[in-house]
Parts: structure tokens; C-alpha cells; sequence
């Protein structure tokens, strides 16, 4: 049976992912810092613990990482499919955004599926298998009041195209996906500039969870390089590679207050 390992697969498009995992076969690891959420997602998918296992780590712990990938290959001895999903956002302006908050953007959106990534590719490309990447669509084109998310967001986008330059010979397959405004799970929350944790706002989703979900498995199984979520991303997209200046002169106009982010579900 493939392994699967999902960062962030205890809330969202991660429980979803690992849904979707599980009815394809495999065994399944769900990782994320917090305990309760992980037993409630364990409990939902597996009762009976038999196909589902859970890791609590916290992916900006590179040791912690590296316990989690032990920890599979002692059980199970094999890891088919990596999908760096853990990730968290912000909102606030570069000038108000503190040094704290940008770091924990970078931890937790890139270093986090960097060292995921570090320690589990001997095993994934023992496998020929799967590393994949949720991205979002500022990392297409910056937009404000995101910056330090879109920042870690970003580099995921260099960093896949050099470990895809490295290691497709190997037949490993990388997969990065941009996902576009999806519903959020109730109990989600965001940092605000000043490192304090937000609700999120009311906005209209373009996909479901379980949406994102089906377009990574479908990018894992045709093993895609890149997918662009929703007509928003597609639009956006093409607008900033034929028409760039036209591009930055929309987006510095989408100017949204906090209060309009800060509205409760
Ligand atoms: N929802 C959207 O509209 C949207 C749009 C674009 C991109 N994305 C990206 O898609 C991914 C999933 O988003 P989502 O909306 O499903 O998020 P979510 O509901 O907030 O779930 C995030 C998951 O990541 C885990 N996590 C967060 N920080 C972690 C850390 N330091 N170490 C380990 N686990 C951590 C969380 O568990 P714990 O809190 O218990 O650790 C949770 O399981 C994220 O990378 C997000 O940036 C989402």
C-alpha cells in the first residue's frame, strides 16, 4: 500500500486531501501542531486507526520534521507521496507587518515544506513518488496587505523549479498548485500585522475544500508540474504575463480595509 504523508491534514484542504487519499488506498499521516484537531479528523476519517495515523509537529521545527519522517518509515517503511499543505496567511500592510510576523510567514509557508521536503525525498524517490506544494494565487502577483504571505508563498515557486531540475531524472514528480479563494474552515484564523490572530472575512469562494482536494489528487495521479486554481487565477495569470503594467495598475487599486478582512464568518 502507497504511503501518504499530509502537512496540515488535521482542518481544510488538508482533511479533505486525506480523504481523498484514503478512498485511493493508501495509508494516510495527518501532521499539525494541534492534538484535539488531529483526533477529531482521525476519529471522522478512521475510527478504527487502522489506514490513518496522525503526527502532532510543528513544520517550522526542523527537527520536528525530521521525527515525523522517521516516525513513518519505522512504522510503514516506505513514503509514496509528500503534500507540503500546512500553511497560515496574514493581513497588513509592509510598513505595520512586524519583523515577527514576516518571519513566521517564511517559517511556516516555505522552511516548513522545505524541511519536509529535505528529510522525506530519499524516500520518495526510492518510490518514484510524489512531492506537492499548496501555493496560493498571490504568489502569481503580489496584491496588498499580503506581502509576507505572498513572500513565503513565492518562494515555494523557485524552490520547486530547482528541486524539479534536480531530481525529474529520478522520476520523482514535484507539483506545485495555486489555490484561489476557497471556503475556509469555521475555526480558521490568520495573523493580523501586529501578530495578534484574526477570524477571517466574509468573501465569496470560488472552490470548496473538497475541490482543491480533487485537483491535487488529479495533479498527483496525471503528475501535473503546476496547477492554477479558479477563473480568477487563470485571468489573473494571463493579464500579468501579456499585459503586466495593466496588471499592477488593477491590483494597486484592490485595496480592501481591514475591517472588510477582519468581518467574522
Ligand atoms: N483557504 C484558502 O482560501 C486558501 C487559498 C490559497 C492557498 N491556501 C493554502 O492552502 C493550504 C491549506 O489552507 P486551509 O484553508 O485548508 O487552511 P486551514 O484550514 O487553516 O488549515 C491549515 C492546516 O495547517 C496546519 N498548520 C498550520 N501551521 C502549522 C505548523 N506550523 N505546523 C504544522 N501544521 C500547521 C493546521 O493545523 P494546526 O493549526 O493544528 O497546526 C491545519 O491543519 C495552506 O497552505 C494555505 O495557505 C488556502
Amino acid at each position: 500500500m502507497k504511503v501518504a504523508l499530509i502537512t496540515g491534514g488535521s482542518k481544510g484542504i488538508g482533511r479533505e486531501a486525506a480523504r481523498l487519499c484514503l478512498k485511493e488506498g493508501m495509508i494516510v499521516y495527518i501532521l499539525g501542531r494541534d492534538g484535539e484537531a488531529l483526533e477529531e479528523t482521525a476519529n471522522l476519517l478512521d475510527p478504527e486507526q487502522k489506514v490513518l495515523f496522525s503526527i502532532q509537529a510543528d513544520v517550522t521545527d526542523h527537527l520536528a520534521c525530521k521525527r515525523a519522517i522517521d516516525e513513518v518509515i519505522t512504522r510503514h517503511g516506505r513514503l509514496d507521496l509528500l503534500i507540503n499543505n500546512a500553511g497560515m496567511s496574514m493581513r497588513g500592510r509592509v510598513n505595520e507587518t512586524t519583523p515577527e510576523v514576516l518571519e513566521a510567514m517564511v517559517h511556516i509557508n516555505f522552511l516548513g515544506s522545505a524541511y519536509m521536503t529535505y528529510y522525506a525525498l530519499p524516500h520518495i524517490t526510492g518510490q518514484k513518488g510524489s512531492i506537492i506544494f499548496t501555493s496560493s494565487l498571490v504568489a502569481l502577483h503580489g496584491v496588498p496587505k499580503v506581502a509576507g504571505y505572498a513572500a513565503g508563498k513565492g518562494a515555494l515557486t523557485a524552490y520547486t523549479e530547482s528541486l524539479r531540475a534536480e531530481v525529474s531524472s529520478k522520476g520523482v514528480h514535484i507539483g506545485i498548485i495555486y489555490v484561489g479563494f476557497t471556503e475556509n474552515d469555521p475555526k480558521k484564523v490568520i495573523y493580523s500585522a501586529d501578530g495578534s490572530l484574526m477570524p477571517l472575512s466574509k468573501r465569496k469562494n470560488a472552490h470548496t475544500q473538497q475541490d482543491v482536494a480533487r485537483y491535487m489528487l488529479k495533479m498527483i495521479k496525471r503528475r501535473k508540474k503546476r496547477m492554477v486554481l479558479t477563473p480568477l487565477g487563470h485571468f489573473s495569470s494571463f493579464l500579468y504575463r501579456f499585459f503586466p503594467n495593466l496588471s499592477d495598475w488593477i491590483i494597486a487599486r484592490f485595496n480592501p480595509t481591514n475591517a472588510q478582512y477582519s468581518e467574522a464568518n
